[in-house]
């Protein structure tokens, strides 16, 4: 008779351990991240595969790929230690602490955001850890497809994919330009005027990019040959030293930006947008992820 799986020696440290090797697909950068030598993550992935009798990775060249088997192997164990983790942190809610782990996904503008929300939560739940990862629109859909985070903070929620979204405030898109430009004192800019502008735009998966180039389709507008640069903390620099004007989050411009850039008045704008919270429909929340939300909804007010 066949084996069943979990009678076959496999262990959860080998999970762990296969589980960080697949997402970097890096034997090195998986060792740093557990603290551990290569060669004894290089066993452990070992004993895996002998434990289910299957090649979990090709090496073709110097890249490492999924096998298939491979890659069900880590969707199952995400499932695994999502679970592990819940039970975890209601073990501790048992006993009257809240611990456990919040994983956030938010997009680049919303980095703006959500640090100053999280620090005072942290403050109220100091046993929290929390993974934080911030991406262009794309990157972080990504990671909402392969379920790899709690909750999402999107400006352009991918609608397509089965999610539950809640509207958590506006994300205005702006024109900013270098303090000494010659419309920087106007009171009214018709866009007719910036005819001749260069434009710096973010990256194509950037949710910024993609909400510009609609309202400008919509418009009729043309951003002629803009200058491509994929970080909004670049382009504001960019911006300040002269090389172009952009479009931007305004709470990109308030926060951390360099002294010497505007806001200009131009007719049309700013471009409406809002943050929303996205959450995998049917996905059951960690009592800790739960807690973050709710904080979020009532902190934001467009909840209620
Ligand atoms: P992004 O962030 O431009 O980095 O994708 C965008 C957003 O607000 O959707």
């Amino acid at each position: 008779m066949r084996k069943r799986l979990h009678t076959r020696q496999a262990t959860f440290r080998q999970l762990e351990v296969f589980r960080e090797v697949a997402e970097r697909l890096s034997v090195t950068d998986a060792a740093r991240v557990l603290h551990l030598a290569q060669p004894t993550v290089s066993t452990q992935l070992t004993r895996l595969a002998q434990a289910l009798d299957a090649q979990l990775f090709e090496q073709i060249g110097k890249k490492l790929y999924l096998t298939d088997v491979g890659e069900e192997l880590l969707t199952t164990s995400r499932e695994l230690f999502e679970v592990l983790d819940r039970l975890e942190m209601r073990l501790a809610q048992r006993a009257g602490l809240a611990v456990g782990r919040l994983r956030l996904g938010v997009v680049t503008t919303a980095k703006y955001l959500v640090p100053g929300l999280l620090g005072p939560f942290c403050k109220s739940h100091p046993q929290v850890e929390v993974e934080f990862q911030v991406g262009n629109r794309a990157e972080i859909r990504r990671r909402l497809q392969d379920n790899l985070d709690d909750l999402y903070v999107f400006s352009h929620p991918p609608r397509e994919l089965d999610i539950e979204l809640t509207l958590l405030t506006e994300n205005p898109l702006v024109v900013i330009a270098p303090s000494e430009h010659p419309l920087a004192r106007r009171k009214r800019v018709r866009w007719d005027e910036l005819a001749g502008e260069r434009w710096l735009m973010r990256e194509q998966g950037s949710g910024t990019r993609h909400a510009i180039e609609r309202h400008c389709e919509a418009q009729g507008l043309r951003l002629d040959n803009p200058i491509t640069i994929a970080s909004n903390e670049a382009i504001k620099e960019s911006v300040a030293a002269g090389l172009g004007m952009a479009i931007l989050s305004r709470l990109a411009l308030t926060h951390m930006a360099p002294g010497n850039l505007v806001e200009l008045p131009v007719e049309g704008f700013p471009i409406a947008n809002s943050w929303y919270l996205v959450v995998p429909r049917g996905k059951q929340l960690s009592p800790i992820a739960e807690a973050f939300k709710h904080y979020l909804l009532s902190e934001l007010g467009a909840a209620a």
